[in-house]
């Protein structure tokens, strides 16, 4: 049995390359259908985010790429990306900290939400065109993504929300409950807490009954710290971090939930009450150095953790995927009924104006890497589909 598919660009003058191009994919093996979707132009080309060099620094590592729109094999979906997601490691993944493995140029992008355009045979048994999906992928800067139907989440609806969720909000919910082991009543401490991840953890703290202090940078974020039941935010810039938790919390804190590294982690480690846990999520205060790493007191950690029966835990979102599918389908059903915030920041109050297209990805990490964003970073990717 064979399937063919004509697709006409009808992107019309906007993109000079998509120009009256017309498509045709002709596919003559049982394991490679493409499902025509009458109501889409699927043009024969694509703007890809692609890393040329290996470097911390996004600008000179990433260029956009006109690529053709790959074809989905039988259990694939090929999704029109709508919205992607900023992650503080994509310049860990463009300096090729991730997968040493990979060779040079590779996709980047970690995250998005788009409409299904073409799928394979079989991936037509658990969705159809036009279903609305959010994915966890490589690849994600780009107007197409592959996507296999095993990392496809439904969703009702093309909201921005979801790119909270799926690693800023499993990388919270997973982390303090398989190893900070949150008990009610206990101290937490968030840094960053006004972020993407951060506002998860400041929120599921929260709700384990614990009391909650968040670390950010303006007063604004404080505000909004608040806002969603912190019940001690500071705001380092106008107050001394170092002093107000050694004159506030003199026991110590029970959990630390730490991402910023270097001086911040040793404080951290300082601070920690007896039994106390500190979650390692991530050390972004390196991630733009050559080594990607801040130095540590590391000679004094092992004495400062026997004094008080303390650990220090490392984290990994790709290590816990047997909880992934479980806590992102709470979260998302937690959000429905609003029992949850999952505050997205596109860059709106910006000069420039909010992240539209996909070159202004480079923008929304600029964003991000200078400690603007309240929430997760999103940018949208065509606005017009
Ligand atoms: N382990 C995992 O599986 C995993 C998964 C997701 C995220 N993470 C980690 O979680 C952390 C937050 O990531 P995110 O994507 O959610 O970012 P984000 O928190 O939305 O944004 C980063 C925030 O970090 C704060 N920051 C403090 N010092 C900074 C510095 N020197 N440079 C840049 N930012 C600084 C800024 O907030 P203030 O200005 O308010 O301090 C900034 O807004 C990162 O360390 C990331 O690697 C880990």
């Amino acid at each position: 049995m064979s399937v063919s598919l004509m697709c006409k660009s009808v992107l019309g003058s906007r993109r000079a390359v998509h120009a009256f191009q017309r498509r045709f994919i002709i596919d003559m093996s049982y394991s490679n259908h493409f499902m025509d979707y009458k109501r889409s132009s699927i043009p024969s080309s694509m703007k890809k985010m692609m890393v040329m060099k290996l470097s911390p620094n996004f600008r000179q590592a990433v260029s956009v790429e006109t690529l053709p729109v790959p074809t989905p094999s039988d259990t694939e979906l090929l999704i029109r990306n709508r919205y992607i997601g900023i992650n503080a490691s994509d310049i860990n993944y463009s300096a090729g900290r991730y997968d040493p493995s990979l060779t040079l140029p590779f996709p980047v992008g970690f995250e998005g939400v788009g409409e299904v355009v073409a799928l394979g045979l079989s991936a037509s048994s658990r969705f159809a065109l036009g279903d609305m999906v959010a994915y966890l992928n490589a690849g994600a800067f780009a107007e197409y993504t592959l996507v296999s139907v095993q990392k496809a989440i439904p969703l009702k609806e093309p909201q921005p929300e979801a790119l909270a969720v799926i690693v800023s909000g499993a990388t919270a919910s997973i982390a303090l409950k398989c190893l900070g082991e949150i008990k009610q009543g206990e101290t937490v401490l968030v840094t960053a807490a006004a972020g993407g991840t951060g506002q998860f953890a400041v929120q599921f703290a929260k709700m384990a009954g614990c009391h909650v202090i968040g670390t950010c940078s303006t007063r604004e974020k404080a505000e909004f710290l608040k806002s969603i039941g912190c019940d001690r935010p500071i705001n380092y810039k106008e107050e001394d971090l170092a002093a107000t938790l050694r004159r506030e919390y003199p026991k110590g804190v029970d959990v630390v939930y730490e991402s910023i590294g270097g001086s911040v982690f040793d404080l951290a480690v300082k601070n920690l009450a007896q039994h106390g846990r500190l979650l390692v999520v991530g050390f972004i205060s390196g991630y733009q150095s050559e080594s990607g790493l801040q130095p540590v007191s590391g000679a004094t950690i092992p004495a400062k953790l026997l004094q008080k029966s303390a650990s220090i835990r490392g984290f990994f979102l790709p290590h816990f995927l047997s909880e992934y599918s479980d806590c992102v389908q709470k979260i998302m059903q937690m959000q429905e009924k609003g029992e949850i915030l999952c505050a997205i920041d596109d860059g709106q109050t910006e000069k420039e104006g909010r992240f539209v297209g996909l070159d202004s990805v480079y923008r929304a990490i600029d964003y991000m890497y200078a400690g603007k964003n309240q929430g997760k970073v999103v940018v949208e990717v065509n606005p017009d589909v």
